[in-house]
């Protein structure tokens, strides 16, 4: 079994939401490395909303071809290696794929240690769309001060859940929202958040005058939309908006809904900043090794949500845009 590969590709673009009929498992006999190759046995992908920006015909993050493999980081372990320097049992970070086996130059391997925190952490709390993402986000962008107030969208996802403790470490007053009483309460026993405001079930405006009488200092926001708008109204001077991410846009690319309120920023000397996490490839090393330090002295942590099996891939995708996970979405193969 280990010479097949097994893969999703893409059947049909999405139109809106994807379905399952949209992907198809294929298996096809394993591919010999060329020089400078090795193969890596797929043991955990990242399940990031990347992978559906990928699904359209045009993306930012490139795009699948119709057959084409779907898109995953991961992390495996090199079964066979004809790259210099990458032994058979070496584990590995890369873009391999939605698929149980890779072929890639080894340059595109990096190497991790998974002797002190599993492989997984490296896709998580301390991986590049997640932990260094909320870093750069809480710190680079948002420049989160002690005494600050902070709210975090999304915030019981992967990136909002390492947001919102970051801000805390930072010494802020914190704010999550997201979608249900069970992730409100988890904010706040788990992550230690200082409050949370379920957006699918409360009126998020009056909340925020209530927890914040005297405005918003930073949003990380992983949203976009509605909830944008409404954070937007309740800034306070030099208020700085992080725009990490606007799930609440992915399923109709060609028409994301802009805030309606952007002159807050005008009238309240705010700024509102993006950023992609590759925009700070050379300070990586810097945000892992707070990130570690952090992880290892018990500070942070980020819960794993689990789904088995290359075959649930597609399913783990519609998953993320539901909501059905706590922390970091994972598929194990
Ligand atoms: N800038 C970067 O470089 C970068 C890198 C990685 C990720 N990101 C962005 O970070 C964000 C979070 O990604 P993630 O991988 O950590 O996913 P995640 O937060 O683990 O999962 C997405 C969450 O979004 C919430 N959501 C979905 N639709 C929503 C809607 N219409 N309104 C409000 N909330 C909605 C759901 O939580 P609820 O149950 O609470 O609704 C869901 O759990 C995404 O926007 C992603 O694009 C940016």
């Amino acid at each position: 079994m280990a010479d097949i590969n097994r893969k999703i590709v893409l059947a049909e673009r999405p139109d809106g939401m994807p379905t399952l009929e949209c992907f198809r498992l294929e298996e096809e006999p394993g591919a010999a490395p060329a020089d400078g190759e090795a193969v890596v046995a797929i043991e955990h992908l990242s399940i990031d909303a990347f992978i559906r920006t990928t699904l359209e015909a045009d993306s930012y993050h490139g795009s699948v071809p119709i057959g084409g493999t779907v898109s995953a980081l991961g992390v495996g372990r090199v079964v066979e290696s004809r790259a210099p320097g990458l032994e058979v049992g070496q584990a590995v970070f890369a873009p391999l794929g939605a698929e149980t086996r890779a072929v890639l130059p080894g340059g595109m391997l990096q190497p991790i240690d998974d002797s002190e925190v599993p492989a997984t952490a490296r896709l998580g709390v301390l991986g590049m769309t997640t932990g260094l993402t909320a870093w750069f986000g809480i710190h680079s962008v948002g420049a989160v001060k002690a005494g600050e107030t902070v709210v975090v969208s999304a915030a019981a996802g992967a990136v909002g859940s390492v947001a919102g403790q970051l801000a805390k470490i930072a010494g802020a007053r914190v704010i999550g929202l997201a979608g249900g009483p069970a992730k409100v309460a988890y904010l706040t026993d788990e992550l230690g958040l200082d409050a949370g405001i379920d957006y699918k079930g409360e009126d998020v405006p009056a909340r925020l005058r209530e927890l914040a009488p005297d405005g918003i200092d930073v949003y990380f926001d992983n949203v976009g939309g509605e909830l944008l708008d409404d954070v937007l109204d309740q800034i306070r001077e030099r208020a700085r908006i992080v725009i990490c991410g606007a799930i609440s846009q992915y399923q109709n690319m060609n028409a994301v809904r802009g805030p309606s309120l952007y002159l807050r920023l005008a009238e309240r000397h705010a700024r509102m900043e993006g950023f992609a996490v590759t925009h700070f490839v050379e300070e990586f090393p810097k945000a892992d090794a707070e990130l570690t330090a952090l992880v290892a002295a018990g500070r942070l942590s980020l819960k794993e949500h689990v789904l088995d099996g290359i075959e649930r891939s597609p399913e783990a995708l519609l998953t993320l845009f539901g909501g059905g996970h706590t922390g970091k979405l994972l598929v194990k193969i």
